[in-house]
């Protein structure tokens, strides 16, 4: 029992501390799927450049990033209403023009919807 302590501890304490000879862990530089994000600076949307892009550029990165439109699976047109309405009335986005508010659906529903 004794032997087996005195053998089997530094194995332990080896794979406890993740030893990689005092280096730091590279960061990541590529995120391995859409979701996963490894790396802050991994952080990179860039929305198809079409239609109404500059209004939901404008109107939905003040309080977020673009990131939680291209996580969004295709909707339907009446889910990204009730999307932007969420935004709208819930959590006070301000869009207003009602013009605007319908080329911002637009504009998602072009490039993620069902
Ligand atoms: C006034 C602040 C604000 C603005 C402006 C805003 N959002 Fe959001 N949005 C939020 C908050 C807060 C959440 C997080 C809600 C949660 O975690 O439940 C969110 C979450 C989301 C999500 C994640 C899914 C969900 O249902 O929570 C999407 C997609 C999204 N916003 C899209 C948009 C779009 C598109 C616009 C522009 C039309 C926009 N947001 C503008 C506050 C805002």
């Amino acid at each position: 029992m004794k032997k087996l302590l005195k053998y089997s501890l530094p194995l332990v304490v080896l794979l406890l501390c993740n030893c990689n000879g005092g280096q730091e862990d590279t960061p990541t530089t590529k995120a391995d799927s859409p979701t996963t994000v490894t790396d802050v600076s991994d952080v990179q949307v860039v929305l198809p450049q079409a239609g109404h892009v500059a209004l939901v550029e404008g109107y939905c990165t003040p309080c977020h990033s673009l990131r939680y439109i291209e996580m969004q699976p295709a909707m339907s047109y009446a889910a990204w209403e009730e999307l932007v309405d969420k935004m709208i009335n819930a959590y006070r986005a301000p869009i207003r023009d009602t013009v605007k508010r319908r080329q911002i659906i637009d504009y998602l529903h072009a490039i993620k919807g069902v």
